[in-house]
């Protein structure tokens, strides 16, 4: 039997065979890698896809589980090596190790814990932890037994919480009373407690003790995660899922309406983020990979948890935030650990570029091999200070672009294989087959093109729908472009058919590295009691990439701009989360509206970018007169 090393790209020859195979026979290139997993029943077909409707199923009938694959397998052939290396937020607190067979052991405890409270395949658990090793467990104990997980990044609001528990009717929530983050604590338990008032389908919610902070006690739903698996077994077996039997819900903002909840199913899923993980890190077999972000997020689903469990890597799962004790944390770490990969958002390059040099230089960096960036296009300015001074000069940096929806990394180069460019995320990986199309729709043929990104067939890792909302997934990604799957953002190619994602085309902006929709922004500001209407647009910031700035109109006239920008800020941390706050609140007597009463963003988001002049056609607008208006508020506060 095969193994994943042989689909390891070494070569630019092995990259030209590899994507000329995906395109021209991608059923046999991918069933040629999913061969080297373990599974309990091949597939009948590989794949199996119509996106008028859109439905997509790779390895069709093949039955596994995904943590076989990721623990068992390693557990046995080599049980004493370093799965994770967990460091905490507070560098004074000793970093723990677990081995592929401790990870087992204590998946297995726990999914018998899930178990005995009645967790049974296909139910839904949400999980709001910090970053703490359990966080993984709990992540991998609900696959062992089928159930689907939903992770909830532990900066959401209470209000945020409860709604994505609804849609999902999770069953069981699993916290810890709270989290460490720099020098703060957040209060998990008490934001479950103020989220589980209105989440009728929880019947129980399992508390890691973590900060031991004093937290409320509700006694026939909430239970200590030390009590549930005490006694039980570190044996637990698999249980055994169809390749398309849902694996996750994550939930990911839309430019409209309601959180999504993406889901992604088994099969296709491992084999994308096994084989994307091995190649665009390189990893090798006795290599430290650290991922700087969240599990909360995709990149922690796919490139912390999975993709490096499936290949045997070692990783590093770290706490903490880069700036605490100091800005030299990062560095420290890689030091520490001997970190040979090394992953992170360009909003932490640009925080970690503005400190003094020395935080960066009082380290020995030597092992890093490879650099990574994702969540954003990565600047000119932050893409060379991170080439200079993390990677002296040679290293190189691999930029992915990929999204929640994609499951797996989808444009990026191959380090020391392909050729990178910077501010260019690159090539498309084999099978991945990406085009470009102007406004129209047309199809741009010549290598240098600049337009819309679409991508044209089927990788196995796309998400299969919106938990519960099959329409709104056809609409939103395959309604604008025939047959094909539109990701939402703007690409360029150059002459040599390297792409630059250029940002959204919709209504998300991304915020240090957060997507974040407008409209469920400006819904969260228009429950203010004072307030008329809203507009919510991005705007280049020098640190987070973009940032927001909030248009709205008051009932009244009022005295204290100030307490009402205070107000609308906390109703959005309330309802939201604290990223979600806009840098800047611009009050107006009105917004730009066409004749049919739509908002004119285009014009603000001009505005935002300070560019007061070049405002285009501006001849549908129903009252002209707010232009110059909102010119003259936004120049007085210049
Ligand atoms: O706009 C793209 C941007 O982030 C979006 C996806 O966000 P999310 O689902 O939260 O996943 C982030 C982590 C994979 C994309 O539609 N994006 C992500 N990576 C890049 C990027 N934009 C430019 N370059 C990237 N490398």
């Amino acid at each position: 039997m095969k193994n994943i090393e042989d689909y390891k790209i070494k070569n630019l020859d092995d990259f030209n065979n590899q994507r000329e195979m995906a395109a021209n026979e991608p059923e046999l290139f991918w069933s040629g890698i999913a061969s080297t997993f373990q599974w309990n029943k091949k597939w009948k077909n590989t794949l199996k896809y119509d996106w008028s409707i859109p439905n997509t199923e790779w390895f069709v009938e093949g039955k596994l589980n995904i943590t076989e694959n990721c623990l068992d397998r390693y557990a046995k052939s080599n049980p004493d090596k370093k799965a994770i290396i967990w460091e905490a937020n507070d560098p004074n607190e000793d970093f723990k190790v677990y081995t592929y067979k401790e990870l087992l052991d204590e998946v297995c405890k726990f999914s018998n814990g899930l178990k005995k409270i009645g967790v049974k395949k296909g139910d839904r658990i949400c999980i709001y932890m910090p970053m703490i090793p359990e966080l993984t467990i709990a992540v991998l104990a609900c696959a062992r037994i089928g159930a689907i997980h939903s992770v909830v990044f532990a900066g959401f609001s209470s209000v945020a919480l409860a709604a994505r528990i609804n849609d999902s009717s999770c069953s069981v929530i699993i916290t810890s009373d709270g989290g460490f983050r720099g020098d703060k604590i957040t209060p998990l338990k008490k934001i479950c407690d103020q989220a589980l008032k209105n989440c009728p389908t929880i019947k129980n919610c399992i508390v890691y003790k973590r900060t031991s902070e004093k937290i409320d006690w509700f006694k026939n739903r909430d239970i200590w995660w030390d009590d549930l698996i005490y006694g039980l077994p570190d044996k637990c077996d698999p249980t055994i899922m169809n390749s398309e039997d849902t694996l996750f819900i994550l939930y990911t903002s839309g430019s409209t309406g309601k959180p999504k909840g993406m889901v992604h199913t088994c099969g296709g899923y491992m084999v994308y983020t096994a084989y994307t993980f091995m190649n665009v890190f390189q990893y090798s077999q006795n290599d430290v990979y650290w991922c700087t972000a969240d599990i909360g997020w995709i990149t922690g689903h796919s490139y912390m948890v999975y993709g490096p469990l499936l290949v045997g890597a070692t990783s590093v799962h770290f706490e903490g935030v880069p700036s605490y004790p100091d800005w030299g944390r990062f560095w420290q770490v890689c030091q520490k650990h001997k970190v040979n990969q090394f992953y992170t958002a360009p909003t932490a390059i640009r925080s970690l570029a503005k400190q003094p040099i020395d935080f960066v230089n009082k380290y020995n960096l030597s092992s890093l091999s490879v650099l990574g960036s994702v969540g954003e296009p990565i600047n000119l300015e932050a893409w060379e200070w991170y080439y200079k001074n993390i990677g002296k000069g040679k290293l190189p940096i691999v930029d992915t672009w990929w999204q929640t929806e994609t499951g797996g990394i989808m444009i990026s180069s191959i380090p020391k294989v392909t050729k990178q460019k910077p501010t260019y995320a690159t090539s498309p990986l084999p099978g991945v087959n990406a085009e470009i199309v102007d406004n129209n729709g047309n199809l741009i043929e010549e290598s240098s093109a600049e337009g819309i990104l679409l991508i044209n067939f089927p990788w196995p890792s796309i998400a299969r729908t919106i938990y519960g909302d099959h329409d709104r997934y056809k609409n939103v990604y395959f309604s604008a472009y025939k047959n094909k799957y539109f990701p939402g953002d703007g690409a360029l190619r150059d002459e040599n058919g390297m792409y630059r994602i250029t940002g959204r085309v919709d209504d998300v902006v991304i915020v240090s590295g957060h997507n974040l929709g407008t409209a469920p922004i400006e819904n969260s500001i228009n429950e203010h009691p004072k307030v008329v209407e809203s507009a919510v647009v991005g705007y280049p910031h020098e640190i987070k990439g973009n940032a927001l700035m909030a248009f709205i109109i008051l009932y009244d006239k009022i005295d204290d701009n100030e307490s009402i920008k205070k107000e609308i800020n906390d109703l959005i941390s309330n309802s939201i989360g604290p990223i979600a706050k806009p840098e800047k609140v611009i009050i107006v007597s009105g917004l730009p509206k066409t004749r049919s009463g739509k908002i004119m963003r285009r014009i603000l988001r001009k505005f935002a970018n300070n560019d007061m002049e070049n405002l285009g056609d501006t001849s549908t607008l129903l009252n002209p007169e707010i232009v110059n208006e909102i010119k003259n508020t936004l120049k007085l506060l210049n």
